[in-house]
């Protein structure tokens, strides 16, 4: 897990552009929008310290892992989220996990958070997962709709999970 490089455009551009990574999102992205993407995420690592890393295999660039601040207002937030996307060839290798195990710990060992979230929609089961296999943990009660998606968009209902720094402490 490492900075982003500019080599690391070209791969991005095609995962967001890939229709099976982003099959839980509203939309793909351009090659102009996955660029700015980066851009945003770059800044966030020189603002903040943390952000969403670029991730590396044998086989080079395949995605990105790490914790971002909430951009929106809901009933958890300010929060800071725990996220992920890979290209679909690294899907089935644990590396989405792995990777998330070293970003939850930078954010309870080194950012010095207290708690992390993530959510996804109810049909991303990859992504719970994921969430579930670092230790966190859903209540029901928690999940909400999206405020970035129209009302009547079937993507809007999302779920929570939480993780907090006392619960990965005391294995509970
Ligand atoms: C969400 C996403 C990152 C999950 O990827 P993933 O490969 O399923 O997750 P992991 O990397 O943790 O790999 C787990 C799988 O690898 C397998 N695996 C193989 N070797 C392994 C190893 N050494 N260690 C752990 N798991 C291993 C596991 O058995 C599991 O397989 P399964 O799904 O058949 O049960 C990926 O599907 C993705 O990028 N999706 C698109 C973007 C997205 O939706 N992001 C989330 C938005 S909220």
């Amino acid at each position: 897990m490492r900075r982003w490089r500019d080599a690391d455009r070209e791969p991005f551009a095609a995962l967001n552009a890939d229709p099976e990574v982003m099959e839980h999102f509203p939309n793909r992205l351009t090659r102009e929008e996955s660029d700015a993407l980066v851009d945003r995420i770059e800044a966030a690592f020189d603002e903040q310290g943390y952000g969403l890393w670029a991730v590396v295999a044998e086989s080079g660039f395949i995605g990105f892992v790490g914790l971002q601040p909430v951009r929106f207002t809901a009933h958890f937030t300010p929060a800071v989220e725990i996220g992920w996307r890979l290209t679909r060839s690294a899907w089935g290798h644990g590396y989405a996990s792995e990777a998330a195990v070293a970003a939850r710990d930078f954010a309870f060992r080194k950012a010095g958070l207290d708690e992390i979230v993530s959510f996804t929609t109810y049909r991303n089961e990859r992504s719970q997962a994921v969430m579930r296999r670092i230790g966190m943990r859903r209540d029901p009660a928690d999940d909400f709709d999206h405020p970035r998606l129209p009302v009547d968009h079937p993507m809007r209902p999302h779920v929570l999970y939480r993780l907090t720094r006392e619960s990965l402490t005391m294995g509970v």
